[in-house]
């Protein structure tokens, strides 16, 4: 038997989820007792609540309870951010659509839903904030000043440059639609404990919520989460209310309680992802190198902060992706609107940034006539020297000396290098001239994309389809075809760098057979089956020895949300912590059973071997527990090396970059504006893949995903604040007939030279902006028609796509 890890093994819960066996909060069998929990909620997006009258609520079939804002006995506050800006029912003001008001507790699902309609609530209404323009006209924000960070000077840059581009991009946010919708289900217990099910990715912060609303210690709240059908980021901050309500409602009566979401109630309470409108001034040389470049980003963030924070300033952090900016400003308005809070959505605001500069690029390659993967290799960052040694102490190695350029795109010598270039530096010296030097002062030290992005050119046949969708365009009048590349670079680490820790207990039993658990949830992305991986490799068991169970509270503490992509880095290297303390111990025992050195123990197999001597890995256990030596550990990670200052804008916030590049092939009819995906390519970073079927699973459904929220994906909101789009009939997520028709997905395989587990990569948001290829693609083929630039925003649906071809034709 070889190690587990990188073995293309399937999904742990494979079978379960198929045969509609895997067991989620809804599938929970209940207490005879159990209350069923709906929210009564505004229809009014912005205003004061005048009257509230619930007898009519109090006095339908089946209803037990009813509470208001006045009767919560302690917090009414389910803010994930930590200025309480969230109360669980509304204190008098509404502040969207979806708002919950009231709490209704009755005897069934469908009970409570009823009763919760019949509630006659008054709202003095007051005219809502929905616009961008609105926003900043009200000078409604979330956090202000707005953030400015620079490197250099891009004023100057841009106005010294031979051409200067600017330009606007629109793009829609992004309902999370995972199958499952939010969940959770409080059981009371003895003392006025409680014990949640919550289908949530932050067990540790649905506990610390629940303990407040209960007037508890942390001590007194358990909560468990086995899977969720899906999170996607949104169920990272959006469990809080059900599972605040739950245990509130299960506090006060002594009873069971379970609320879930009907699909029409989750899509307009719970938040999206952000939208943004993206403003860009960029200045390049006659190469389509950027010499100098300027974005304001605007994103509405919503009536509340919940972590809008954090996902506007990765969409900064991202404004470079994979392309140097020699100078570049950018500016981030959060502006608060009457919509739903919007949240956490995977890649976290990173791909709202990267849709920013691969726009510039596109636009820079379509009014120099040239081509867009050229000018994306122009800018892009150097390629770490394939020769480097992978580093030990987590970082890696710098690159040899790559020959700097200066702000025209010269090559410099080295004494002109020292000087700073001719614009003044500010926050990062060096900055200005280094070559690899990111808008917040991070080195690139781990580039891929040159190398990656021959490759996929290569084995996607770029040039030669290239040629002939020029020959096809040039012969086909209705039906026109476009080819969109984009690379992506992200960084991976929460940018609050304290999450960046987590924690494991092992438990090897007497049979030797493993019990795991760790801080991070599975939501799909095969999390469980990955650390399973590395724990059997630790042992040199097999997988059938290890069993993976639910994240429990009681049983790791103080856990981060299971995001930013981290799951496997952190809770990887946590069970590796923990399974390697008990492999020494096992050792130990053994070594001195058949009197050899502890360090010429090994595991594997299934079997510890000792010199010339070998036992089963059972038999190894056995001993041990006989020899009164523990065979239960903890395990703890923390990231090294981060340091991040968000205010200033400087700093290492990530650990490394993934990487990956897409080539999208689509055929537009334009007579219609509908359109298809052809074809795709995919390449992608995941270092030395844990397992490359579930990596791959991830790059394919995050292409998907992304591909889907600039294409058809599309919220619409009316002039009163209410989603008009609010159910799968009017929101169009892709289907399986929408996936490319050929659909080509390979992994980069080189080791990440930071000493990550076992050399593996993120995986889990990177490939989301993958997708963007696919907007590039119907921009591409929408030029076609004319000589214009498209100035296509997204979702680019099909009227979207329609609208553009006119544009373009008639201009
Ligand atoms: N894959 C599936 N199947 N379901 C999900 O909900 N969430 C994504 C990504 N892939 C998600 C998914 C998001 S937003 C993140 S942050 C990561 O998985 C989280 O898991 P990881 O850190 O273990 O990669
Ligand atoms: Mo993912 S958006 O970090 O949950």
């Amino acid at each position: 038997m070889t190690e587990q890890v990188r073995k293309p093994l399937p999904h742990d819960s494979g079978p379960l989820h198929v045969t509609g066996r895997a067991r989620y909060i809804d599938d929970i069998p209940l207490p005879a007792n159990t209350l069923h929990l709906a929210f009564g909620i505004s229809a009014v997006a912005r205003g004061q609540i005048t009257a509230i009258d619930l007898n009519a609520v109090r006095a339908a079939p089946g209803v037990v309870a009813v509470y208001e804002a006045a009767d919560l006995p302690f917090a009414n506050d389910v803010a994930s951010a930590p200025v309480h800006d969230e109360p669980l029912l509304s204190t008098g003001r509404v502040n969207y659509v979806g708002q919950p008001i009231f709490l209704v507790a009755a005897t069934s699902h469908h009970a409570a839903r009823h009763a919760a309609a019949r509630a006659k609530v008054e709202i003095a209404e007051e005219t809502p904030i929905l616009t961008v323009e609105e926003a900043l006209e009200a000078e409604s924000y979330i956090e202000y000043p707005p953030l400015v960070w620079s490197k250099g000077d891009a004023e100057a840059a841009i106005k010294s440059a031979p051409r200067i581009i600017e330009g606007r991009i629109e793009m829609g946010g992004q309902e999370h639609f995972y199958l499952e919708g939010q969940a959770a289900l409080a059981l009371p217990q003895e003392n006025g404990d409680v014990i949640v099910n919550s289908s949530t990715q932050h067990p540790t912060e649905i506990q610390h919520k629940v303990a407040e609303a209960i007037g508890r210690p942390m001590h007194a709240v358990r909560v468990e989460s086995r899977r969720m059908g899906g999170g996607f980021g949104g169920k990272e901050s959006q469990g809080n209310a059900l599972a605040v309500a739950c245990a509130v409602v299960a506090s006060l009566t002594g009873r069971p309680a379970k609320m879930r979401y009907d699909r029409d109630d989750d899509m307009q309470i719970t938040g999206k992802r952000h939208d943004f409108r993206i403003d860009y001034t960029v200045g390049v040389d006659d190469t389509g190198r950027i010499l100098g470049v300027d974005f304001r980003q605007y994103t509405r963030a919503g009536w509340s902060q919940d972590l809008t924070l954090a996902v506007a300033d990765r969409a900064m952090l991202h404004a470079d992706n994979a392309y140097l900016l020699p100078h570049a400003r950018i500016e981030s308005h959060r502006l608060r609107t009457n919509m739903c809070s919007a949240t956490a959505y995977r890649g976290f605001g990173g791909p709202q940034g990267v849709v920013g500069i691969e726009r510039v690029i596109d636009h820079i390659a379509h009014d120099l006539r040239l081509d867009p993967v050229e000018v994306r290799r122009v800018n892009y960052y150097a390629d770490r020297p394939l020769d480097a040694a992978p580093s030990e102490g987590g970082v890696a190695p710098r690159p040899a000396a790559t020959t700097p350029r200066d702000i025209s795109g010269q090559e410099m010598d080295v004494a002109s290098r020292g000087a700073a270039g001719a614009f003044p530096v500010e926050g990062t010296p060096e900055a200005a001239t280094d070559g690899q030097t990111t808008p917040y002062g991070m080195k690139v030290e781990d580039f891929v994309l040159h190398r990656l992005t021959a490759k996929l050119l290569e084995s996607s046949d770029y040039a030669a389809r290239k040629a002939a969708i020029e020959a096809w365009n040039a012969n086909n009048p209705v039906l026109k075809k476009g080819l969109g590349f984009s690379p992506v670079k992200f960084g991976i680490s929460f940018t609050l760098s304290h999450l960046n820790q987590a924690g494991a207990l092992v438990h090897v039993y007497q049979d030797g057979s493993v019990h795991l658990n760790h801080g991070g949830t599975e939501m799909g992305q095969g999390l469980f089956q990955k650390v399973a991986q590395v724990a059997a490799s630790r042992f040199g068991i097999g997988m059938e020895d290890v069993r993976i169970t639910a994240t429990d509270t009681a049983k790791v503490p103080n856990t981060s949300a299971t995001a930013a992509s981290s799951g496997s880095d952190l809770n990887g290297m946590a069970v590796k912590a923990a399974c390697d303390t008990i492999r020494d111990r096992i050792a130990g025992v053994v070594a001195e059973l058949h009197q050899v050195a502890v360090e010429e123990v090994s595991f594997a197999d299934g079997m510890v071997r000792a010199g010339s001597n070998e036992m089963p890995f059972a038999k190894a256990a056995q001993l041990t527990y006989e020899a009164q030596v523990s065979l239960s550990a903890t395990g703890f990670y923390k990231t090294p090396e981060l340091n991040w200052d968000r205010l200033k804008g400087v700093g290492r916030p990530f650990f490394y970059f993934a990487h990956g590049a897409a080539l999208t092939e689509v055929v537009v009819d334009t007579l219609t504006g509908e359109y298809r995906i052809l074809r795709t390519d995919i390449l992608h970073d995941a270092g030395a893949s844990l397992n490359p079927a579930l990596d791959i699973g991830q790059v394919e459904g995050g292409y998907v995903q992304g591909a889907g929220w600039l294409t058809t994906e599309e919220l619409v909101w009316d002039g009163k604040g209410r989603l008009r789009t609010h159910a799968p009939s009017t929101y169009k997520i892709p289907a399986c007939s929408d996936r490319p028709r050929v659909f080509n997905v390979a992994l980069w395989d080189e080791p990440n030279p930071a000493a990550t587990i076992y050399r593996s990569k993120a995986v889990g948001e990177p490939p989301f902006m993958l997708g963007i290829s696919a907007l590039l693609a119907l921009s591409d083929a929408v030029a076609a028609c004319g000589t214009t630039y498209p100035c296509l925003d997204a979702p680019a649906t099909p009227e979207r796509v329609l609208d553009a071809i006119d544009r373009v034709k008639n201009a």
